[in-house]
């Protein structure tokens, strides 16, 4: 099977994520292209299923992916696809913040009107290192009030790559079901 993993990113943990997917789909055997949405990425007409990320900034999605699935709405209500969501509040213990979190993801493929196989929920970083001087401080207040770590000389990792590797695995299952 060819795949297409398309991701957007802004401190580079998604891409991590689209790059962790694509070698899970290699060692099972199958092709894989990968592209940020922002970059030209290939059309989806050329692959047999599609996974698409992005991850939250404000309770939002980086436009390029919208964009992208907009574009190509047809195509991709016609393939095998899946949805990944990277944020924070997936890891928090906090019902409410998981809740918030499926809302959007939610809204926005209700918004896009792309109706994927799968949808997936996964924990991000936090990398204190790449935020500028307000960003760091805003990003250490929430996680204060929500647990997370707050020695803003390191960074850190949340996601459960376990599960990512499961999700990924289950949903080129799928995808081979449905050709
Ligand atoms: C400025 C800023 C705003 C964020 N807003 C949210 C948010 O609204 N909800 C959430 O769950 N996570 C939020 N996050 C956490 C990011 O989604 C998380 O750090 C993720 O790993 C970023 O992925 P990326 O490196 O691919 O951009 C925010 C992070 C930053 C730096």
């Amino acid at each position: 099977m060819r795949f297409l993993i398309v991701y957007s990113t802004t401190e580079g943990h998604t891409r991590k994520i689209a790059r962790f997917m694509e070698e899970v789909l290699q060692e099972a055997g199958h092709q894989v292209a990968i592209a940020d949405a922002s970059e030209e990425p290939p059309l989806p007409e050329n692959y047999d299923a599609i996974l698409i990320g992005g991850s939250l900034h404000a309770h939002q999605y980086q436009s390029a992916i919208a964009h992208y699935i907009r574009e190509h709405i047809a195509r991709l209500n016609k393939m095998p696809g899946a949805f990944f969501s990277v944020c924070l509040a997936v890891a928090s213990d906090l019902p409410e913040e998981h809740a918030e979190a499926h809302k959007i993801a939610d809204d926005f493929l209700h918004i896009t009107n792309w109706k994927p196989l799968l949808v997936t929920q996964i924990a991000g970083a936090l990398r204190y290192s790449q935020y500028d001087f307000l960003r760091r401080i805003i990003m250490k207040m929430i996680s204060k009030k929500e647990g997370r770590e707050t020695d803003t000389s390191k960074d850190y990792e949340y996601t459960d790559w376990n599960a990512v590797k499961q999700f990924t695995l289950d949903f080129a299952a799928k995808a081979v079901q449905e050709k």
